[in-house]
């Protein structure tokens, strides 16, 4: 089996894994070298054929291989490439792969409208984290930016092709889990756009977990729009018997109001099991479900503040007395 070196941690790994898998493998062997992972806005385990449009998981080769020892010469994307014997890779190590991330991060938010205060998204999503990490305080950008009306796809799934980053899970979803694809990215280049002439014609069982993959908030559930930011609900593992899917879902709780169901991502952002859409948008009510207990959001991420508030709550519930001292001091127990 090859071995791979990743920021001088060394994996042995079976043939044909790519450096991202590579990497993530190491982050699950042990999670305090989870930040090995690079970041990805387009590739999605479970969806063939993802990956290799967004260019944020670029990674620099400095050894190709025992056989064959020479860099690589310009960063390459991890999802796409596969490991060799003794390839020795470098990301958050190498300034030169960070200042080139940064680039990319310039690109996607070129037309990017950084509505973030008033997007769904927020606190939640991968853009969002990705210009925190390494993006600039301003944009060189001089020209217009492309605008769009929010579009209706459905009844209950809004499109904001300002926020859409062309990474094209979503069009991989409706590919390959819902029945018949009735969606796109029409045209190419800087006028490349998710094909809004079927506006009302996504409707099929599985279609909201297209909002789910959507790295951005791009694709946002109308059920759910506006309704609170997220790091103020409470996020419980929940399942109820469905004909359907697994009904293996995470429900969003304000009180005892279920303001959205969502399905259960793991600690890459990437859903476990695909969702239908009646446990997403038809079981509204707290009886609907049985409550498992609430979720780990295992991500770094406001929501893992919450998340802590939660804990707080529940150890006041149980013990009468908070942990003032932590609370003070901000610290987060389970920081992901
Ligand atoms: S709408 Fe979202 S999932 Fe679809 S291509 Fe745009 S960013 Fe990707
Ligand atoms: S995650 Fe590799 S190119 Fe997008």
């Amino acid at each position: 089996m090859p071995k791979v070196t990743i920021d001088n941690i060394e994996i042995e790994v079976p043939e044909g894994t790519t450096i991202l898998q590579a990497a993530r493998m190491i982050g699950e062997r042990n999670s305090a070298e989870r930040y090995v992972a690079p970041p990805t806005m387009c590739f999605y385990t479970s969806l063939k054929g993802s990956g290799g449009y967004c260019r944020t998981c670029l990674v620099k080769v400095v050894k190709g291989s025992d056989k064959d020892p020479r860099p690589m010469p310009k960063p390459v994307v991890s999802c796409r490439t596969n490991v060799m014997d003794g390839m020795v890779v470098e990301n958050t190590i190498n300034a030169e792969l960070l200042d080139a991330r940064s680039g990319v991060t310039e690109f996607l938010l070129i037309n990017h409208p950084l509505d973030c205060p008033i997007c769904d998204q927020a606190g939640e999503c991968h853009l969002q984290d990705l210009s925190y990490e390494h993006g600039l305080a301003t944009s060189r950008y001089q020209f217009e930016r492309r605008t769009f009306d929010p579009i209706d796809i459905g009844e209950t799934i809004k499109l904001h092709m300002t926020r859409c980053i062309l990474c094209y899970r979503c069009v991989k979803v409706a590919e390959q889990i819902t029945d018949g694809r009735v969606h796109g990215v029409i045209n190419r280049g800087d006028v490349a756009e998710i094909s809004t002439y079927i506006e009302q014609a996504i409707d099929n069982d599985f279609s909201g977990n297209m909002i789910d993959v959507c790295p951005v908030g791009a694709l946002t559930d109308r059920t759910f729009r506006f309704a609170a930011r997220v790091w103020i609900t409470k996020p419980m593992d929940a399942h109820r018997n469905c004909d359907k899917c697994s009904g293996k879902t995470v429900v969003w709780l304000k009180g005892q109001e279920v303001l959205r169901v969502t399905g259960r991502k793991n600690q890459w952002g990437e859903v476990e099991e695909f969702i239908c859409n009646t446990c997403r948008f038809e079981k509204k009510q707290l009886s609907d479900w049985t409550i498992e207990g609430p979720r780990n959001i295992d991500r770094h991420s406001v929501i893992s503040q919450g998340h802590y508030v939660q804990k707080v709550e529940q150890r006041v519930l149980t013990s009468g007395t908070p942990n003032v001292p932590e609370l003070a001091a901000g610290k987060n127990p389970k920081k992901n």
